[in-house]
């Protein structure tokens, strides 16, 4: 039923992109629908100057779908991105990088004229933090900057540390070639303060709050595809 919900929001969202435009294309399996009903349209004539990829994963869907690409640095300025969130708390307050792309994704989001983002309906919440917050830290010395975070989190009346993501037995690397801790925060008490204390920790190279990024969301339930703004 999620993924139904998942397709109805990115569908809506790629009927969005006009011809001529640069457009960022978000990672996970909501924004996969979007790329895919976009690499649709595209097929269908749509002439966008080209998709900035925010995974290796996107890029290969992308290139698969016939969606031309751009780099960022290519691109400098995007017209829109559309992406989907793990959670869309108050004021469209964002946890992503659950799919370990949060630095790619949030470079182009800072990079975007227009965000929006994309979920089905179970991804809303009151407050933020029943998703673990992912955060992306260097590989080298990471347990260190990890029992930093640990200390900041604690300063945060946050009482779980982080935990190293691992698949495999492995640690999971992101496309960047960093690890990914997640720390189960339960509620977030003030996500601004806690992102500015994690990113001026060295080691520490982005964290998944997406604040005062996101322009509008696209929420799709049973009844249809809700549109929120901030
Ligand atoms: C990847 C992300 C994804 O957008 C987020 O994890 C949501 O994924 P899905 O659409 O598969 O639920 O932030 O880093």
């Amino acid at each position: 039923m999620s993924d139904t919900q998942k397709r109805a929001a990115g569908e809506a969202a790629a009927a969005l992109v006009e011809d001529g435009m640069i457009v960022g294309l978000g990672t996970g399996s909501t924004a996969a629908w979007f790329v895919k009903a976009l690499g649709e349209r595209v097929k269908g004539g749509l002439k966008i100057k080209g998709g900035v990829p925010t995974s290796e994963a996107t890029a290969a869907l992308a290139r698969e779908l016939g969606i031309p690409l751009l780099t960022l640095d290519e691109a400098r300025e995007l017209d829109l991105t559309v992406d989907g969130a793990d959670e869309i708390g108050p004021g469209l307050s964002l946890i992503k990088g659950g799919g370990a792309a949060l630095l790619r994704e949030k470079l182009v989001w800072e990079a975007s004229k227009r965000c929006v983002c994309i979920a089905d309906a179970a991804k809303k919440v009151p407050v933020l933090g029943r998703f673990a917050l992912p955060i992306e830290v260097v590989a080298f010395g990471h347990v260190t900057t990890a029992n930093r975070i640990a200390d900041v989190l604690s300063e945060h009346e946050i009482g779980v540390g982080p935990r190293l993501r691992m698949k495999d037995g492995e640690p999971v690397l992101t496309d960047g070639g960093n690890v990914i801790y997640d720390a189960a925060c339960g509620a977030i008490p003030n996500p601004s303060a806690l992102a500015a204390d994690l990113k001026s920790l060295t080691g520490v190279v982005d964290h998944g709050l997406f604040l005062d990024l996101c322009d509008e969301a696209l929420v799709a339930s049973d009844s249809g595809v809700e549109r929120l703004t901030p």
